[in-house]
């Protein structure tokens, strides 16, 4: 306990002998989410990020100790209540929040905020939730911004992003600025691909959209999954995120509160109670 990132404690109480107590009752995915678990789980990892603290303001940390990990080939989901730190988690992974302490690794490589265009030559995509296209550049332009380190691989890459979005080629020409929010959203996974990313980072890539969209970018992430991109999707949408998901995180104040198999925490009666509650009566 002489980690002083945790040492300031709001009750003054000292935790020690209660969280001892606790940790011998941890359910599994609780366990999982675990340091001890997730060194012993991360072995190998494409992205990795070990006890992360990260944050805006100085003296105010919203990353307390996160851990993260993501295998090649896996879609990874990440849930939890609005204002858990879950962009921020995205963010610190793709470099553009000052990382405080703990480390972020590519392929074993350390990370640790790099900047943006180091990530995407290194194969990292990162779609962020809000403005994430040009909206006064055509829908084939702003394929072209995406693919701006390799000009040459336009075609190819298109062609590519086309087969997966067919209407962005069918409205090629059209200005960005005029697609509606599901197409716009198209518009900005499209551009991430064009790098050939073998990480995709998105964040709440079905906000905002009605449900028949949202339904089609689960789909379409399932299938860029498919081709052999891995994922890490942030959503509000936790149920259907779950569903897809080889595996999730739930985040809670910056920290891991569970993780396991997408299958396995959305019938984990703790975390329905907590974070599906609402979702799972209506559903
Ligand atoms: N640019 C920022 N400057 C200062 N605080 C921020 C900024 N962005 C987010 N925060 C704060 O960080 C916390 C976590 O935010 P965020 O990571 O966006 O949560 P989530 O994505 O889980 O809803 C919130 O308390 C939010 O107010
Ligand atoms: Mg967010």
């Amino acid at each position: 306990m002489s980690d002083p990132l945790f040492e300031v404690d709001e009750s003054g109480e000292d935790l020690t002998r209660a969280d001892t107590a606790v940790a011998a009752q941890l359910s599994p995915a609780e366990k999982a989410a675990t340091r001890e678990e997730h060194v012993r789980l991360a072995e190998g990892a494409l992205v990795r990020g070990d006890d992360l603290v990260a944050g805006y303001v100085p003296g105010v940390n919203i990353l307390r100790g996160c851990d993260f990990y993501l295998q090649d080939g896996e879609l990874v989901g990440i849930i939890g209540p609005n204002g858990a730190g879950k962009s921020t988690l995205l963010k610190t992974l793709f470099g553009l929040i000052p990382v405080r302490s703990g480390s972020v690794t590519l392929r074993g490589e350390d990370i640790t905020s790099a900047p943006a265009h180091r990530l995407v030559s290194l194969g990292v995509g990162y779609v962020p939730q809000n403005n994430n296209v040009f909206p006064s550049l055509t829908i084939e332009e702003n394929m072209q911004m995406g693919v701006y380190l390799r000009p040459k691989t336009f075609k190819e890459r298109f062609d590519y992003v086309i087969d997966l979005f067919p209407l962005l080629g069918e409205r090629r020409k059209g200005k960005a600025g005029a697609l509606s929010g599901g197409e716009r959203q198209m518009v900005a996974m499209g551009r991430a691909l064009m790098m050939d990313p073998s990480v995709l980072l998105l964040d709440e890539p079905s906000a905002g959209l009605s449900p028949a969209y949202q339904d089609e970018v689960f789909i379409r992430c399932r299938r860029i999954n498919a081709t052999g991109v891995s994922i890490i999707m942030v959503e509000q949408n936790a149920r259907r995120c779950l569903q897809i998901c080889d595996r999730g995180y739930v985040l809670d104040q910056g920290r891991n509160a569970y993780t396991d198999t997408g299958e396995s925490l959305m019938h984990d009666p703790k975390v329905i109670e907590l974070y599906l509650g609402t979702l799972a009566k209506t559903t």
